[in-house]
């Protein structure tokens, strides 16, 4: 190993930012050199400018750090920034950062969608990592933009992937319980969801119907070709910190076997596990076979939290039923968006 690669986190007080915060931080390839938030937190020491939420403490080394803006000149040092601001202000920054010849991997949504920029869930679509040539050849740009998929996203198509191989999945209805830490550190009042589900999450339902096409399409010349599955999703906030837990039929091509599907899931692995990536789980899919299984509380930080936890499989016809739980904030955004850093270090040699 040569020496750590220097990453910024831009948003690095916000809830997915603190994740990030909290990998990187005894992550073996990566050391943090720069934290940003929003401008008038601007040179506040991290401790004092951050409400942590995410462990017991902000780690130590960067507890004394002093928060710069979100531009590149503050942030000139680091090879890869991750970026965990919402989609206005992430917006006008990454293009500008990419073409300073950052890698920049971001959770913000906005340009996910974009036929050259690769939307990557590592095990799942590693190969779109390509993409990424591309990018740098059409826009010009000495660095790129990598995108983190949406959080119910990314935990659905994990426990997708063996499934759609195997059986080939058509059409498949989700209907989500989903984290107040989805929203943010101020997203959802107390007030609206203590004793309460709400059963309307704004823009996440198509999120997750375009988002699932492209991450399980397949790379077809300069962009992916999408899978073409009819999604139907029904997405609700519950109250509970987090984890998001996902109930979905999978209509496939023939009639498959609940015992079957299981072992299928239980037994896949991908690039990533192959390749020792350091924050690649040992098992993507944990397969529960009790009935009570599984719950937030007990399964979230599977897999230190990038594991998605199934129970509930079961055939009914050609028609596949299971519940699927994963971290929204570690698998759903800074665990995935480490993934993604690694893969490219990896696969374009950056590193050993
Ligand atoms: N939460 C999840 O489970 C999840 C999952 C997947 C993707 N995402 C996406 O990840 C991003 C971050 O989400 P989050 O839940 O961490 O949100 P959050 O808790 O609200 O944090 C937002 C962060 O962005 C900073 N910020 C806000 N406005 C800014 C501006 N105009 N300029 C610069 N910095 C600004 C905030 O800094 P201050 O502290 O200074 O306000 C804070 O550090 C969003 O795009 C979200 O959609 C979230």
């Amino acid at each position: 190993m040569v020496d750590k690669v220097k990453t910024a986190v831009l948003g690095a007080t916000g809830i997915v930012g603190q994740q990030f915060v909290r990998l990187l931080s005894r992550h073996p390839w990566f050391e943090i050199v720069a934290l940003a938030a929003s401008g008038e937190k601007t040179g506040q020491q991290y401790v004092e400018a951050v409400d942590w939420v995410v462990s017991q403490d902000p780690p130590e080394h960067v507890a004394d750090m002093r928060l710069v803006k979100p531009i590149p000149d503050a942030i000139r040092d680091a090879e890869v920034v991750f970026v965990a601001l919402p989609k206005e202000a992430a917006g006008p920054i990454e293009p500008e950062l990419a073409r300073a010849g950052k890698i920049v991997v971001s959770n913000a949504s906005i340009y996910r969608m974009e036929r050259d920029i690769p939307l990557l869930n590592p095990e799942v679509n590693y190969d779109h990592i390509r993409l990424v040539e591309v990018q740098k050849k059409r826009r010009g740009w000495q660095g790129a933009i990598l995108k983190v998929p949406n959080c119910t996203t990314a935990i659905l198509t994990l426990s997708l992937k063996p499934v759609h191989d195997s059986y080939g999945v058509s059409r498949i209805y989700v209907a989500t319980m989903q984290a107040i830490s989805g929203a943010g550190l101020r997203g959802v009042p107390g007030y609206m969801i203590v004793d309460n589900i709400i059963p309307y999450i704004k823009g996440e339902e198509e999120k997750v119907v375009n988002e699932t096409n492209k991450i399980l399409g397949t790379l077809s010349g300069e962009g992916v070709k999408p899978a073409g599955i009819e999604v139907y999703a029904t997405t609700m906030r519950a109250p509970i910190l987090d984890g998001h837990l996902e109930v979905v039929y999978a209509h496939t091509r023939g009639r498959v076997e609940g015992e079957e599907a299981a072992r299928v899931m239980d037994e896949w692995r991908s690039i990533p596990q192959e390749l020792g990536l350091p924050t690649a789980p040992e098992k993507p899919i944990i397969v529960h076979g009790g009935k009570d299984r599984p719950q937030p509380r007990l399964d979230r930080m599977a897999g230190e939290g990038m594991s998605v936890s199934v129970g509930r499989i079961e055939s009914l016809g050609d028609v596949l039923r299971y519940i699927v739980l994963g971290h929204n904030t570690i698998r759903g955004a800074a665990g995935t968006g480490l993934l993604i850093a690694e893969l490219y270090l990896k696969y374009y040699e950056k590193l050993v």
